[in-house]
């Protein structure tokens, strides 16, 4: 069983403006703000670390509602030696860590790591890594990500044909948080939605929109619709 989660990307955000862009999304009732780390290495952009997540986590805490952790920090770790950065992303107040598959020799052993720090540990996979390497990790891990774009830069169209990994992962993993990420908006959450994804970025989609208040109703509208047809809802 799982449920729906918004998490709006900050790569779409006025980067001047962090701190409050960030408790804009939290009002407009996002879940969790999704912070994308580029290293310039894995993927050819450059964005933001650990002080900035620092920052971040001083201008909006950490709170509590209903027994649930808010102000959830989802790190976006798309970097080489994922292991390296453990540590400092961990005492900067992120609250999940996403290593990219691609960029481990052991995820095993990564994922005990983030998880030794008292973070969340996720994994993603880019679009050409095949969905099976996810099947031994899924029982360790909170959440896999699908990407559905190339990874390193917003405002790129989704790709619809990495629907059957989230499917395939789905049907195997009916509890497991899967995210996807990249070219999500009101036009593209009705197939996520469907093929079982639950974790939803968006960035440009959102940052973009007249009223993203709207936009995030309407993809925790949609993602909470399919579950429940489903019978996978919380
Ligand atoms: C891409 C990032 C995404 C990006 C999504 O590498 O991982 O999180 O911000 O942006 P949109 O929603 O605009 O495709
Ligand atoms: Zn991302």
């Amino acid at each position: 069983m799982v449920k729906p989660v918004i998490a709006p990307s900050i790569l779409s955000a006025d980067f001047s403006n962090l701190g409050c862009e960030c408790h804009k999304m939290f009002k407009l009732r996002a879940d969790w703000v999704h912070i994308d780390v580029m290293d310039g290495h894995f993927v050819p952009n450059l964005t933001m670390g650990p002080p900035i997540i620092s920052s971040l986590r001083k201008a909006v805490p950490r709170g509590e509602k209903d027994g649930q952790a808010t102000h959830f920090f989802d790190c976006h770790m798309m970097v080489a030696n994922p292991e390296q950065w453990v540590p400092e992303v961990a005492k900067a107040g992120g609250d999940q860590y996403t290593f990219h598959y691609e960029a481990t020799k052991d995820p095993v052993k990564l994922v005990e790591l983030i998880k030794s720090h008292g973070l969340k540990a996720a994994c993603a996979i880019k679009p050409g890594t095949s969905v099976e390497v996810l099947y031994p990790l899924a029982e360790k891990l909170d959440m896999a990500l699908v990407m559905t774009v190339e990874p390193g830069f917003g405002g790129q169209k989704f790709m619809a044909d990495m629907m059957p990994k989230v499917e395939a992962l789905r049907a195997k993993f009916p509890n497991l948080d899967i995210q996807v990420d990249g070219g999500l908006g009101k036009e593209t959450i009705g197939v996520a939605a469907d093929a079982g994804a639950n974790v939803i970025v968006a960035g440009s989609s959102v940052f973009g929109a007249k009223d993203p208040g709207e936009v995030i109703q309407f993809l925790r509208d949609t993602v909470q619709d399919s579950l429940k047809k489903k019978g996978l809802l919380d």
